[in-house]
C-alpha cells in the first residue's frame, strides 16, 4: 500500500512519501493557479512544454486551460490576469467554484492514482479570530478528493504534526508553531497528545498586506522583499524606501508573535483544569514565514520580554527543514498507524 503524508497549505502543497532506499522523498506544487481561454492559447501549442496544466470545461461547456502552480504565476504576469487560489486562510475558498477540481488535478499531479493508499493530510484548527468555513466541511472536500485518486485518508492537525517530525527527543512533548501564509497554527502536546490548539488568521499574507498598506508599497513587492532581503534582529541597510519597508516587516513581525503567545496565553486559561504539564518542553517553530534570517532570535526576544507564561520551556529552535516538517510529520503518523494495524 502506499503511504503519503500532504501538508495542504494555503500557499504550498507539499507531499511527502518513502522511497525504496528507506529515503523520504518530498514534492511541493504553489497552491495557485491561471484560468486561460482557449482563444489566448491552443492546447496542442501546450502538449509539448513543461508546464503543469489541465484542461477542464466551464460552465458554458467551453474548454477551459487552468496553468497550475508556479507556471500560474509567471504567465499571469505575461496575460496580466489575475492568479487565483484554490484556499484561503487555511481552508477551501468559499468564493472559489474551481478549488475542488483543481486541487484534486494538483494532488494526482504530485502523488499519483492510485489502487490502494492512504493519505495523512494537514489540516488547520479552526481560527480563534476569524469566521472561516468549517474544517470539518474542508475535511470532508479532500477525504473526497483522496478517494477519487484511490487513498484511504484522514486529516490530523497542522501543527501536531510538526511535533511528530521535530519532537521525538522530547517524547512527543512540546508546543509546536507553524508560520503559514494564511493562518499561523499552534498546538501542544504531551506525549503526542495534543492539549491545546488553535489557530489565529495571521500570518505571512497578514504581514504583507498589513506592510504594503502602512508604506504604500505595491504587495507583490513587499512579498519580494521579505523572502528575499530580511534580516530580523541585524537591519539590512539599503535604499531609504526599502529600509522603511524592511522597518515595517520587522515591525509586524513582531507583532505577530507577540499576538500568538498572548492568544496562547488566552487558550491556556480557559482551559485550566487539567493542562498543568510539570515538564520543561520545547517551542518548535516553523513554516514559510519562519525563514528569515533571525527569526528564531526574534521569536526569543519577544518571548523574554513577554516574561510570565504558563509552561517552563526549555529551549525555543527551528524546526528542521521547515517547509518540508509538516508533510513529513503526516508520514510519520502515516507509517506508524499502519504499523501498528
Ligand atoms: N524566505 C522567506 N522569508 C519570509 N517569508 C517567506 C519565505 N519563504 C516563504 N515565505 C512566506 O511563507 C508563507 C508560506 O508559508 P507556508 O508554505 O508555510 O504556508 P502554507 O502552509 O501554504 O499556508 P497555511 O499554513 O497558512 O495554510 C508565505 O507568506 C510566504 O511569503
Ligand atoms: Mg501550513
Amino acid at each position: 500500500m502506499k503511504i503519503i503524508g500532504a501538508d495542504i497549505g494555503t500557499m504550498n502543497i507539499v507531499t511527502a512519501s518513502m522511497m525504496e532506499d528507506s529515503k523520504m522523498q518530498f514534492k511541493t506544487m504553489r497552491n495557485m493557479f491561471l484560468p486561460i481561454s482557449t482563444d489566448t492559447l491552443e492546447t496542442n501549442e501546450l502538449t509539448d512544454t513543461q508546464l503543469d496544466y489541465v484542461v477542464q470545461k466551464d460552465e458554458d461547456g467551453d474548454d477551459k486551460v487552468y496553468i497550475l502552480g508556479e507556471d500560474a504565476f509567471r504567465f499571469s504576469q505575461i496575460f496580466g490576469s489575475d492568479i487565483r487560489r484554490p484556499m484561503s486562510k487555511g481552508v477551501i475558498s468559499a468564493g472559489e467554484i474551481d478549488a475542488i477540481d483543481v486541487l484534486t488535478v494538483m494532488l494526482e499531479k504530485l502523488v499519483g492514482k492510485v489502487e490502494v493508499g492512504k493519505s495523512i493530510y494537514s489540516i488547520p484548527a479552526q481560527a480563534v479570530d476569524l469566521r472561516t468555513p468549517p474544517v470539518l466541511y474542508h475535511e470532508k472536500v479532500f477525504n473526497k478528493i483522496f478517494k477519487a485518486l484511490g487513498y484511504d485518508s484522514k486529516g490530523i492537525n497542522e501543527a501536531l504534526s510538526i511535533i511528530y517530525s521535530n519532537c521525538r527527543n522530547s517524547n512527543f512533548t512540546g508546543i509546536a508553531i507553524s508560520f503559514g501564509a494564511g493562518l499561523t497554527n499552534v498546538c501542544c502536546a504531551y506525549k503526542g497528545q495534543p492539549t491545546i490548539t488553535f489557530a489565529v488568521s495571521r500570518g505571512g499574507d497578514w504581514i504583507d498586506e498589513n506592510v504594503a498598506s502602512s508604506t504604500g508599497t505595491v504587495l507583490s513587492r513587499v512579498t519580494s522583499v521579505k523572502e528575499r532581503e530580511l534580516d530580523l534582529i541585524n537591519p539590512v541597510e539599503g535604499k531609504k524606501k526599502e529600509k522603511r519597508v524592511r522597518e515595517a516587516i520587522t515591525f509586524y513581525y513582531e507583532d505577530l508573535i507577540e499576538y500568538v503567545l498572548n492568544v496562547f496565553e488566552e487558550q491556556f486559561n480557559k482551559n485550566a483544569d487539567g493542562l498543568s504539564i510539570d515538564e520543561e518542553m520545547p517551542i518548535v517553530v516553523s513554516g514559510g514565514t519562519s525563514k528569515p534570517h533571525n527569526f528564531v532570535e526574534l521569536f526569543k526576544k519577544v518571548f523574554e520580554s513577554k516574561g510570565d507564561f504558563p509552561y517552563d520551556i526549555s529551549e525555543i529552535r527551528h524546526a528542521t527543514d521547515p517547509l518540508n516538517a509538516v508533510g513529513k510529520g503526516c508520514l510519520i503518523y502515516g507509517l506508524w498507524e499502519n504499523s501498528k494495524s
